[in-house]
């Protein structure tokens, strides 16, 4: 059996967080640890049961730091974007505050990523979009994040932070560059920090209440959903 936290089902669920400045930088994570949580990934649905997806694990330094270099580049540019999270106003003083909380985070996270022990790169092949765009994107997309989030519980549930970032996406070929993935057939989707976390406990986020996204029998615009500032 493998060793786990024993959370509740609903204390998973609810205390996965982006895990930055609480990355053990120091503790190596085992292979096979992250083997166990890729194979309960792979239990995650996929538009006709295609399983289009593959998990780039990456372990050698000079990758790392090399991925971690383009990362920082994007980040540079992503800090005066209007969408940075620090820009992002929220209803009340108390969540305007944690956005700040949130930029200096990523910030801590752009200047460590290269000491993160392990970086997971996953991906999805790339789907012809043809005449039905709206559908292929959704479900191309449907088809991996499912189990890129699988992941993060799986990791969580077994005492290992991760945060799920997109930053480096902006320089996605020089990342493939590094990891030989063939850019045009594959896309990446994201960028995984994997490391034990310093200490085992994580709280509830502070979201907004569920009855501002429980839409019932139909959309209500008076509730819609946040969008970035262009
Ligand atoms: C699609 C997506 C892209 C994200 N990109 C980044 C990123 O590039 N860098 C980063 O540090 N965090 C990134 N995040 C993490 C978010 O900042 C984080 O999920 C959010 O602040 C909520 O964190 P919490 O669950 O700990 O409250 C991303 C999250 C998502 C879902």
């Amino acid at each position: 059996m493998p060793a786990t936290l024993g959370l509740s089902t609903d204390e998973l669920l609810s205390t996965t967080r982006a895990v930055r400045r609480r990355l053990d930088l120091d503790r190596p994570v085992p292979l096979d640890v992250v083997r166990e949580c890729v194979d309960l990934a792979l239990q995650a649905p996929s538009g006709s049961n295609l399983e289009p997806w593959c998990f780039v694990v990456v372990s050698d330094p000079v990758k790392r730091m090399a991925i971690a270099e383009i990362y920082r580049k994007a980040f540079a540019i992503y800090r005066d974007l209007p969408f940075a999270a620090d820009k992002i106003t929220k209803e009340d003083a108390a969540r305007d505050a944690a956005q700040q909380r949130v930029m200096a985070s990523v910030e801590y996270l752009a200047e460590h990523l290269h000491e993160v022990p392990m970086l997971v790169v996953p991906c999805v092949s790339t789907w012809d979009p043809g005449p039905m765009e709206r559908l292929m994107s959704a479900a191309m997309f449907g088809s991996v994040i499912p189990a890129v989030w699988s992941f993060c519980l799986a990791a969580r549930s077994r005492g290992l932070g991760t945060a799920w970032t997109t930053l480096h996406l902006m320089f996605e070929a020089e990342v493939a560059q590094v990891l030989d993935i063939p850019v045009d057939a594959v896309r990446q989707v994201g960028l995984l920090p994997v490391a034990y976390t310093r200490g085992e406990k994580f709280r509830p986020a502070m979201r907004r209440s569920v009855d501002h996204a429980l839409h019932l029998d139909g959309f209500d615009p008076s509730r819609a959903p946040s969008a970035p500032p262009s």
